[in-house]
């Protein structure tokens, strides 16, 4: 059996998944971080791979961008794959002056702007929200390994361009330190389902500056993470 979108078998994805937005970001950790990797999912090019990683199996699935692409994996992997534990892997734009470009974060927490979220809590609004167990395991194994990390909370959007200006004033005054695309569906699904789920962003510009980081900056800082979040397989 197969789903819809991945067209491995069940039994070929690990429990503990990793969900890069680029599935070519999938194929690159596969290579070069894990043994014995092997591609489950060629679907829509949405590259998908099982390998060890010290040992411990573990998958890594591109999810696309935005939270319309990625609530379809998360749906399916949870559901006919019985992953167990989903960890984004991914990047992010700062509005907070203090961030650095590089830094990684760990997302306690996701707003957003996405009208899946909106219509499901019939227009209320739910606080999505980080597996504790995942959050405490990542700050332990970045602090292990001397990695720095920032804690809070972060912004999804589904509008990368968008030109209202002053937009983040408010976001910013309200602590958001970094934001992207995917996180706040991550972690909404992954409550549904049972399931853990983390997101680990590494910073890869300030919105606010425009300011952005260097290729070599961006491979440091996307070890950094890569290196943290494995631990958690
Ligand atoms: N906006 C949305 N998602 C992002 C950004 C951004 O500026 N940078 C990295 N992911």
């Amino acid at each position: 059996m197969s789903s819809l979108h991945l067209e491995a078998n069940v039994g070929d994805i690990a429990e503990t998944v990793l969900l890069p937005g680029d599935p070519l970001r999938a194929k690159y950790i596969a290579e070069n971080f894990l043994d014995d990797a092997v591609c489950y999912n060629n679907v829509r090019g949405m590259l998908g791979f099982t390998g060890y990683y010290k040992g411990n199996r573990v998958s890594i699935q591109g999810t696309g961008m935005g939270m319309g692409s990625t609530s379809i994996y998360v749906n399916e992997l949870a559901s006919t794959y019985h992953v167990k534990n989903m960890i984004r892997v991914g990047t992010c734009g700062t509005i907070q002056e203090h961030i650095q470009l590089g830094q990684v974060l760990l997302a306690m927490s996701a707003s957003g702007d996405s009208d899946a979220n909106r219509n499901l809590f019939g227009g209320m609004h739910y606080a999505a929200t980080a597996d504790f167990d995942l959050l405490l395991k990542a700050h332990q194994a970045a602090k292990k390994l001397n990695i720095k990390t920032y804690q809070g909370t972060v912004f999804s959007t589904n509008t990368f361009y968008d030109e209202t200006p002053n937009r983040w004033d408010v976001w910013k005054k309200h602590g958001i330190l970094g934001v992207e695309m995917e996180t706040q569906i991550l972690f909404t699904l992954a409550k549904k389902f049972g399931i853990k789920a983390l997101s680990i962003l590494t910073v890869s510009d300030n919105i606010v500056t425009g300011e952005a980081t260097t290729a070599l900056e961006r491979e440091q800082s996307f070890t950094d993470m890569m290196k943290v979040a494995l631990e958690l397989a």
